[in-house]
């Protein structure tokens, strides 16, 4: 059952969005060589806290963190630890937190120094910018399957590859609602987007096949021949005025 939200929970949404940008961008400029993953988890537990709002990952069906951060190889759910963080390394990190009721979610990947190669660099920009095109799909009178095909398109026009095991969602009181949001589809199909919907658009792109495998961690996802990944997210309102972003800073 898809849950349309009313204007007080999108101006809450407006807030719990906040939080995951500010702290999102506070975790970007932690990054640094030398740094563990687990050194950020500890920022963004910390800055979450220190903005009255809560983590949403942490005890997620069991998931041990704040955050998640998963390099090179691995596309999603990468669990803090002791992994050090080097020069060249595609570092993801995907952030959640709930404030006064509502959910943010939001990620995105980024290189430490400079992109290994050209083909690296490519990418982060076409996630990136896959990302965009599902945003500008997600209008009012259109369908689901708009945002996943124009996702798709992207991507695959540039010779990447797109994850199906995982898919983005509807967001809102909890952080998974329906619908699922694929980051593939066809247009015209899926469900009528109407205001009021809120979505979490997720594209996790692969440099090799789309294939991936969960680790021995039960979480940790990996692309299946060990090529690069990137993920980019944003969780927004889908409107009469176009889409809001409420995981962007403003
Ligand atoms: N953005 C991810 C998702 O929507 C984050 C979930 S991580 C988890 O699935 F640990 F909370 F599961
Ligand atoms: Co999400």
């Amino acid at each position: 059952m898809v849950e349309l939200k009313s204007s007080r929970d999108r101006e809450k949404m407006r807030g719990a969005g906040r939080v995951v940008a500010e702290v999102l961008e506070i975790l970007r400029d932690t990054v640094k060589p030398g740094v563990t993953t687990r050194d950020l988890d500890v920022v963004a537990d910390r800055e979450i806290r220190h903005r009255e709002a809560i983590p949403v990952f942490k005890g997620y069906q069991g998931y041990p963190a704040s955050v998640c951060v998963s390099i090179n190889d691995q596309v999603v759910h990468g669990i803090p630890g002791t992994r050090v963080i080097h020069p060249g390394d595609l570092v993801s990190i995907d952030l959640g937190a709930v404030l006064d009721g509502f959910v943010g979610d939001a990620a995105f990947s980024m290189f430490v120094g400079n992109p290994p190669n050209d083909r690296a660099k490519e990418l982060l920009q076409v996630t990136e910018e896959a990302l965009y095109k599902g945003i500008e799909a997600s209008r009012v009178g259109g369908h689901l399957g708009d945002v996943g095909a124009a996702v798709q398109q992207h991507v695959e026009a540039h010779g990447f590859s797109v994850v199906r095991d995982f898919v983005g969602h509807g967001v809102g009181r909890k952080m998974h609602e329906d619908p699922q949001v694929p980051n593939y589809g066809t247009p015209g199909r899926g469900l009528l987007l109407k205001s009021g919907l809120a979505i979490a658009i997720e594209p996790m792109v692969n440099v090799g096949t789309h294939q991936v495998d969960v680790g021995a961690d039960g979480w940790t996802v990996t692309t299946r021949d060990h090529s690069l990944s990137a993920h980019f997210e944003h969780t927004i309102f889908v409107s009469e005025d176009g889409p809001e972003i409420l995981t962007a800073l403003r």
